[in-house]
């Protein structure tokens, strides 16, 4: 039986969706209002998802204190109040779009992930427009 629990948690975040290679005014045709040179920012909602079976000493698919723990090291202490082109070294040569940030949240969280578990990353850049990463 396998089952998934859910951590939610909030970071915000300053971004610039561009690509070297172009102009500004390509930039701005492609990218929108989100390749302003001055930066904007964005309140990501993530929810951390973490499947597998349940530990029957416990009854725990894992202590969610642990989940918290994680997300605080990998995900909120990196990302949040940062600029994600300037301070985040996954950014310097990969545009922050939310498709991205959420690849990344991915691999670091899976960093530190029992490999017993599967993960599912959800990310919100607005309360409409979200993705969702399973790492395939
Ligand atoms: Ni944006």
């Amino acid at each position: 039986m396998r089952i998934t629990v859910n951590r939610r948690a909030h970071f915000n975040a300053a971004h610039r969706l561009y690509n070297k290679a172009w102009d500004d005014a390509t930039n701005e045709r492609v990218f929108g209002k989100c390749s302003n040179p001055n930066f904007h920012g964005h309140n990501y909602e993530l929810i951390v998802g973490i499947t597998g079976e349940i530990d029957p000493v416990t009854g725990y698919l894992i202590d969610l204190k642990i989940v918290k723990d994680m997300i605080k090291s990998e995900v909120e202490d990196v990302l949040d109040h940062k600029n994600l082109n300037i301070e985040v070294p996954e950014f310097k040569n990969l545009n922050p779009t939310v498709e991205n940030i959420a690849v990344v949240i991915y691999n670091k969280m899976k960093n530190v992930l029992d490999d017993k578990y599967d993960l599912t990353i959800t990310l919100y850049e607005t309360p409409r427009n979200f993705v969702v990463y399973t790492g395939t």
